[in-house]
């Protein structure tokens, strides 16, 4: 039986291993997806054992996705140029990683939006998960802007991705990003998760109903909620959106590829994660 996993901390809510588990077993593969649980120390040592035993492959989630380019033998040039992986294929011994959250993120969104090229799209925080998100809109030639709450973050990120592929990326604040505009919004931060009651007046005073009003498609990408608040605002002013576990599902089915070499059964797990979700 071949084993695959998600490795992250903590890693006892995520939704992997049903949505993998149901795939596995809807295409008739002899595998079995698990949870890892690896806190930050325990990474290197983790990582060894991974060469000795039957994992044919690792799902990455946080806090891992930066620090485990260290342990992998070849990195390929996607996940290097974000500077995180969220893949790993075990190759008798020898680790390969790879970045499948820009092919997500990207696919979630031209299901929606259409092609990227040249749509003027405005990005919402800088951290880890915005740069796979920035990297696949730049990789189609779409228009990027990026703001975050602490400015140096956005203009230091605007910087490294203007350089890499040539294009003039505006950056700013979140006083910025309320008087810029767009076709496309998408919010990576993780002010949802971190702020779960945030009230009303809040997140109108942060997304305003003048800056939300300018996009026609607003994507974010944090599925707990489903509907986040960001979403709830675009909602009630008619937009299209895109909620997170689109990305999520994109992702995973990239990753099953990778790992099997066969098309992901992709209406199962569209509705296993559908199921976890309402
Ligand atoms: P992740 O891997 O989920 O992107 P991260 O790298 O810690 O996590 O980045 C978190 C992002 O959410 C950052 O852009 C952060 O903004 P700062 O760089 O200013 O810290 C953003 N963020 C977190 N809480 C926020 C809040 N209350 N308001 C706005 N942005 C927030």
């Amino acid at each position: 039986m071949n084993q695959y996993g998600i490795l992250a901390f903590p890693a006892k809510h995520s939704l992997s291993p049903a949505m993998f588990n149901e795939a596995f077993k809807a295409i008739g593969l002899d595998a079995e997806y698990e949870v890892f649980e690896i806190p930050r120390e325990g990474l290197a040592g983790f990582m060894e054992r991974v060469k000795s035993e039957p994992i044919e492959g690792l799902s990455v989630s946080l806090p891992h996705k930066e620090s485990v380019l260290d342990d992998l033998d070849e990195v390929d040039e996607d996940a290097r140029r974000i500077g995180a992986v969220n893949t790993i294929v075990n190759k008798g011994g020898i680790l390969h990683g790879y970045n499948t959250d820009f092919i997500g993120s990207n696919r979630a969104l031209e299901e929606i939006a259409g092609k990227l090229r040249g749509k003027r799209v405005v990005v919402v925080g800088a951290g880890g998960a915005s740069r796979a998100v920035l990297y696949g809109l730049l990789k189609e030639e779409a228009f990027v802007s990026i703001y975050n709450r602490s400015e140096e973050k956005a203009h230091k990120l605007a910087l490294e991705f203007g350089e890499m592929f040539g294009a003039k990326i505006e950056s700013g604040d979140l006083a910025a990003m309320q008087r810029s505009s767009g076709e496309v919004l998408v919010q990576t931060s993780s002010i949802w998760t971190l702020n779960p009651d945030m009230s009303l007046k809040d997140i109108g005073d942060l997304f305003p109903i003048s800056f939300v009003g300018s996009f026609d498609v607003v994507m974010d990408i944090v599925y707990k909620p489903l509907i986040t608040p960001l979403l709830a605002v675009a909602q009630g002013l008619g937009k299209t959106i895109v909620t997170g576990e689109k990305m999520l599902l994109y992702q995973a089915i990239e990753q099953f590829k990778i790992w099997t070499g066969k098309d992901a059964p992709e209406t199962v797990m569209k509705s296993s994660l559908e199921k976890l979700l309402t």
